[in-house]
């Protein structure tokens, strides 16, 4: 009895474990996205939590937008989402293809602001 018992508390606390989410954002520190069909560039530096702290980032959707008919609608998020959910590798209408996503995002803040690395390799770090 008492070994059934163990087995279901076993299981029990592997289906919890199972059941946290796969990863969060505090954890990111690199920027590997695995919907690039084939990779020139080592993963960009990313440190999600403390990049966005430190640019003094405070709305989630300055880079995690949502877009209605060419809108962006300022209180929705999709951050939930990855980036390669809307943009494919391949340019599509007013979306800017995945690779066009990340550098007018990223560089894009940085250039604007003067902040921030805009040289390939101070991203892509070997
Ligand atoms: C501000 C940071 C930043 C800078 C500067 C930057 N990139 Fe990127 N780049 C990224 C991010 C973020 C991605 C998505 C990375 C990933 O998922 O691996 C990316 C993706 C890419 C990709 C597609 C993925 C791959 O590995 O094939 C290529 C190619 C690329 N960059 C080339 C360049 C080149 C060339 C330069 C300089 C002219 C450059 N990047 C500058 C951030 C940057
Ligand atoms: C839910 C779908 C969706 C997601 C997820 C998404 N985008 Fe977009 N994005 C769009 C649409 C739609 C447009 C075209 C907007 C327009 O009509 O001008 C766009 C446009 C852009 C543009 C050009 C206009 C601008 O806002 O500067 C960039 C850059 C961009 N996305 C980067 C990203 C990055 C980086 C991510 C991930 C952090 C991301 N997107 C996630 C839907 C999405
Ligand atoms: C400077 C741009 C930027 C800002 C601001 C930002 N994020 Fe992100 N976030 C990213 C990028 C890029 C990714 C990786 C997306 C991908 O893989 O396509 C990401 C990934 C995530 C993920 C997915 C984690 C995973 O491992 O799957 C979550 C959750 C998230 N962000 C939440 C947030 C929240 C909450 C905020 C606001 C407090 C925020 N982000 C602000 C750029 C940003
Ligand atoms: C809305 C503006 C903005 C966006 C979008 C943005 N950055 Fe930055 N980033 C900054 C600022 C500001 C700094 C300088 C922070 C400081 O004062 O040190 C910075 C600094 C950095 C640094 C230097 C190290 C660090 O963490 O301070 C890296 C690497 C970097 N950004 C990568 C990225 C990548 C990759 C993306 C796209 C996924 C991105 N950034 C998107 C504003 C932005």
């Amino acid at each position: 009895m008492k070994k059934y018992l163990m087995l279901a508390l076993i299981l029990l606390s592997l289906l919890a474990f199972s059941m946290l989410p796969a990863a969060s954002q505090e954890e990111i520190e690199v920027l590997d996205d695995q919907a690039f069909s084939k990779k020139q560039r080592p993963p960009a530096v990313f440190k999600h939590d403390e990049h966005n702290e430190k640019a003094e980032i405070e709305e989630c959707n300055e880079c995690h937008h949502v877009y209605e008919n060419g809108v962006k609608l300022e209180d929705e998020s999709s951050e939930d989402q990855p980036c390669s959910d809307c943009h494919s590798e391949k340019e599509s209408g007013d979306q800017p293809r995945l690779v066009r996503a990340f550098h007018l995002n990223c560089k894009g803040c940085h250039q604007s602001l003067k902040k921030g690395p805009i040289m390939c390799g101070e991203c892509h770090v070997r």
